[in-house]
């Protein structure tokens, strides 16, 4: 949910800020902005839609040799609509800020900084920010009681870059709930900052992943902190592994494929022939827990959702999943004896965020399993096991997915060994089909190429419902939120036992029906509930091992000998299908309308 980048040194500044905006591009990208300082002279571009835009409008102005530094913004809207005006940077008189979240007291400041006569010419929240600088600036005439004073003033989430004519050879820097990260440059006197690691690397081998509450003021001469004392340096890895396509048309696909050999990585040194090990835990973890609560949003709920039926089945211990952003305002009763699990790409996602504060408040014990070390989620639990997905790009989460499921599926063992709920040779079943995980997750030719073609007749219609049952039915959840993503095409996901008490009065041949017809569970049970569609005409796409007569289209799946196996084959026929049907419909997969990778906002 927007990127913010940072420089000084004495590289070609706006390269370094351009090239760090696009790794954080897909974080959002309704409009860009980069502000340059020579001399006390500031340059500032801005630009609607994607970086490119903002390049093109860079390459044919007369931009200046060199740069002293600069900052720069790719942004998702939040307040106000994405025009060129709503653009970070943001200028009052003579500074020009960045900012990464939302200021929920921006209408009072408003009206206070209106009454002193300021103007505004945005509709953003982030422009009280630099007009409370320049108010300060004007009393106390010393940038970093200025600073620090606008700072004491704002409520809510942010990460903040300021620069100011007032002190040109300085950027100021704060965060509050939302990630910025300082690094010490490979160079000479040179100093980066970002909002995520990954512009930073192979530019800096030193880094400090901010906390709330810690700011600063950095020039060429280095950077101080505000609460110097409590600052930790870590390293960053310096080899540049940023995600590339590798050949393939978007992100998207990339990560789809990829899923066969991370799950690879997700397992390694954690399954054995009679065990589960995570060196992440303690195996006191689960002394006194008497149930499992699970929180997360979009795609990382519907894995906890799967979990959900691993956890009560295999470790016999009761589970309930929650949407984060509804648990935090529930006035949810909390006891210490349940542990508190959160699942989390980004591990920023800030309704997650607040939930796992909650919890850990009331002396719950805390998991995140999350794909980004250092990220503000693996700092607040008390345990992280990361799913080693490597960088996800795609707005639309796939690879994350599989990994978090085959996280919480080893979980599940691992508790279950521990409260020994599962005799040896269910385990041992059990860690057999893990082990197939990645052979279930290969993308064949022949799937590949079904979906491409079975994707033209799925444009138009008045709906899909993806239905499924037991775990297929959080599989069907993440089909239909999928497809809705990257097609904008209206899509369901619904328990298929719970059609007729309502959603089948939708059914006609305009409504599509994508079916999940496992052979190794359920499968009598959801066979009537598609007979039951098929009789009130809905279109029937039937994905399964078993051949379906009643199916108006068949998606075949290998027969395999465990449901999990089955459900990770359906999950790459869902991923596919619906980024098939994306691409006819000529949409943007990797950066759908109205969405951001990770959002930092509630
Ligand atoms: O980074 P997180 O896993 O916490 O993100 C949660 C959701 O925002 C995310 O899964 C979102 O739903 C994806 N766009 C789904 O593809």
């Amino acid at each position: 949910m927007c990127g913010i980048v940072g420089y000084i040194g004495k590289q070609k500044t706006v390269d370094i800020l351009l090239d760090g905006l696009k790794e954080l591009e897909y974080r959002g990208y309704d409009s860009a902005g980069i502000a340059l300082l020579n001399c006390e002279k500031i340059s500032v571009y801005k630009a609607l839609g994607k970086l490119s835009n903002l390049e093109e409008k860079i390459q044919h102005s007369n931009l200046c040799a060199s740069y002293d530094l600069g900052i720069g913004h790719t942004r998702w809207a939040t307040h106000g609509k994405p025009t060129e005006l709503n653009a970070h940077p943001h200028l009052g008189e003579y500074s020009y800020v960045v900012h990464n979240g939302i200021i929920e007291n921006y209408k009072e400041l408003k009206e206070e900084l209106l009454s002193h006569g300021h103007k505004f010419v945005s509709q953003t929240d982030t422009e009280v920010i630099v007009h409370l600088f320049e108010y300060y600036q004007n009393q106390f005439n010393d940038c970093t009681q200025a600073f620090q004073s606008t700072i004491k003033r704002l409520e809510g989430a942010y990460s903040i870059l300021l620069i100011s004519k007032a002190c040109p050879h300085s950027i100021y820097f704060f965060k509050h709930g939302s990630p910025l990260i300082v690094a010490r440059g490979n160079n000479e006197n040179e100093v980066l900052f970002a909002s995520s690691d990954a512009p930073l690397i192979g530019l800096c081998s030193e880094v400090v992943y901010l906390e709330d509450g810690f700011g600063g003021v950095a020039s060429k001469e280095g950077i101080v902190f505000f609460n110097e004392a409590l600052v930790s340096w870590s390293s960053l890895p310096t080899s540049k592994q940023f995600a590339q396509k590798e050949g393939f048309r978007f992100f998207m696909e990339k990560e789809i494929y990829e899923q066969s050999n991370v799950v690879s990585d997700t397992m390694l040194g954690r399954i054995f022939d009679n065990s589960i090990a995570f060196d992440e835990l303690n195996a006191s973890l689960m002394e006194g827990i008497r149930e499992i609560k699970i929180c997360a949003c979009g795609t990382s709920y519907h894995a906890g959702l799967t979990a959900s039926y691993l956890f009560e089945r295999l470790a016999k211990v009761k589970c309930s999943v929650e949407i984060a952003s509804e648990f935090r305002y529930k006035e949810p009763l909390l006891s210490n004896d349940t542990l508190f699990i959160v699942i989390s790409q980004s591990g920023e996602t800030a309704d997650t965020l607040e939930a796992l504060k909650m919890a850990k408040k009331n002396g719950l014990k805390s998991i995140v399993v999350c794909n980004v070390d250092n990220s503000s989620m693996t700092r607040v639990a008390d345990y992280a096991i990361l799913t080693r997905a490597g960088i996800e790009k795609g707005v639309a989460s796939t690879k994350a997915f599989s990994t978090q499921v085959v996280v919480l599926w080893m979980l599940a063992l691992y508790f279950a060994k521990y409260k020994k709920s599962i005799d040896t040779q269910t385990l041992q079943n059990e860690i057999h089909a893990l082990r197939e995980v990645p052979s279930a997750l290969l993308v064949t030719n022949s799937v590949h190429e079904r979906t491409k073609r079975l994707s033209k007749r799925y444009l138009h219609g008045h709906g899909f419902f993806f239905i499924g049952r037991d775990v297929f039915f959080p599989l069907a959840l993440e089909g239909a939120l999928k497809l809705k993503e990257i097609s904008y095409l209206h899509a369901e996901g619904y328990p298929a036992g719970e059609m007729k008490h309502g959603p089948i009065a939708l059914a006609d041949p305009e409504l599509f029906t994508i079916a999940l017809m496992p052979q190794n569970l359920l499968y009598d049970k959801i066979k009537s509930n598609v007979e039951e569609l098929s009789a009130r005409d809905s279109t029937i796409c039937a994905i399964s091992p078993l051949s379906f007569e009643l199916a108006d289209d068949f998606i075949p799946t290998n027969l395999k000998n465990h449901y999990m196996l089955e459900f990770f084959e359906m999950l790459v026929v869902l991923q596919l299908f619906s980024m098939e049907i994306s691409v006819r419909l000529g949409n943007d997969v990797d950066m759908p309308r109205n969405l951001a990778k990770s959002v930092t906002v509630e």
